[in-house]
């Protein structure tokens, strides 16, 4: 069913947007858009909300055409991709909590590998074989070090992140069966921080799974502390380390991406990253100063299947894509914390003097 149509901006190469009305989504229909491309959104908003549709159009002074639909539906992703004369794909919709991954495994390989299925299926037969593929750094598994260059072993711990595994494997058997796919891999590490504009940015339903929602949920008031996973993680202060990335340069990675395989480059995988690690407790710290809020904390048992540490050797992407993350993790709290503000309907950070808890 399409819920929206709008003129497309004529000369600009069409690219069809999975899960465009998502976190990642959304962040990259701007890119795309600025970038000059037009973006057609396809997204069933089993884990977005249409009001983002709004806020691309107050951003963008346009709006972008939707289709509401799921990738697992063949011939509507057919269909859309000759109605639009899509040049490309940029495949983004599918779910992404490890801790649900573990617990429904069936509905991560229906939607993950099912809708990838779909979808490559709609493309060979529109004959559009070109795709930027989200995949994700959890492919390493547990690596023996870092940083983490593309040809570290591949592994997983669990469904979601064996989806992607054989997303990738689906790819690579596409290609070497007809060397006309083009395809650009991109193995995001953590995503986080907004759309500076405070308009669009990460809304998780329910308890957030990842680090930065929670410490801007606790920033703002509306849990009492954060639980750290562990201190005991041979990193220098025993807290796990992650390569946080601005949802922003990550959009732009895909753009690069995208352009890089529009212009004839062969296929790659690489690591969209900083390159750099931060720990638990530096970002608690981090988002202290952004936000002028204490955030409490306390000691908690390891999560299961936490690493220590992952972050990214960067070195591929600048050198094949010309991109590199450019945003620091100020602006990546600061960006969080007013889309924080947003979301509780606040405008100005209000410091309440909650004095922070430290663990005895
Ligand atoms: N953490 C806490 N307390 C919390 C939540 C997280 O201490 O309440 C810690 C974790 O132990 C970890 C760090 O914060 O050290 C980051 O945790 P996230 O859940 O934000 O992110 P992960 O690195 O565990 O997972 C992310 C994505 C996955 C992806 C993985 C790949 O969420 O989808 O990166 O590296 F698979």
């Amino acid at each position: 069913m399409t819920e929206r149509h709008s003129p497309l901006a004529s000369g600009a190469a069409t690219i069809l947007l999975t899960g465009g009305a998502g976190y990642l989504g959304s962040h990259t229909c701007v890119a795309l858009t600025q970038a000059g491309y037009q973006p057609v959104i396809l997204d069933d908003f089993s884990n977005s909300d249409p009001v983002v549709l709004d806020r691309l159009e107050q951003l963008l002074g346009q709006p972008t055409p939707c289709v509401r639909g799921s990738t697992a539906d063949t011939k509507l992703v057919a269909d859309t991709l000759k109605q639009h004369k899509a040049a490309a794909v940029v495949h983004l919709a599918g779910f992404k909590a490890v801790g649900e991954s573990v617990a429904e495994p069936l509905k991560y390989y229906a939607n993950n590998l099912g809708g990838m299925l779909s979808l490559l299926q709609a493309m060979a037969s529109t004959d559009c074989r070109t795709l930027v593929f989200s995949s994700s750094a959890t492919v390493y598994g547990d690596p023996a070090t870092v940083p983490i260059t593309e040809d570290f072993p591949l592994s997983h711990t669990n469904p979601y992140g064996h989806s992607k595994l054989v997303c990738e494997d689906m790819l690579a058997a596409l290609r070497h069966a007809n060397p006309g796919w083009q395809t650009g891999v991109l193995r995001y590490f953590n995503p986080v921080g907004a759309h500076p504009s405070g308009l669009i940015g990460e809304n998780p339903r329910g308890t957030p799974n990842n680090l930065m929602p929670l410490l801007a949920q606790v920033a703002a008031g509306l849990r009492p502390h954060l639980d750290i996973y562990g201190q005991d993680f041979a990193t220098p202060d025993g807290t796990g380390v992650r390569d946080y990335i601005h949802v922003q340069d990550l959009a732009q990675g895909h753009v690069a991406a995208l352009r890089a395989l529009l212009a004839g480059q062969p296929s790659f995988t690489v690591n969209l990253g900083t390159g750099r690690g931060q720990s638990v407790l530096e970002m608690v710290k981090a988002f202290e100063v952004a936000s002028g809020r204490s955030v409490p904390w306390r000691l908690a048992p390891r999560r299961q299947g936490d690493v220590a540490s992952c972050f990214a050797d960067t070195t591929l992407a600048e050198r094949l894509l010309g991109w590199r993350a450019t945003r620091a993790l100020h602006e990546m709290c600061a960006d969080a914390w007013r889309w924080q503000l947003s979301l509780s309907g606040q405008t100005q950070p209000t410091p309440i003097g909650r004095p922070g808890s430290r663990p005895p």
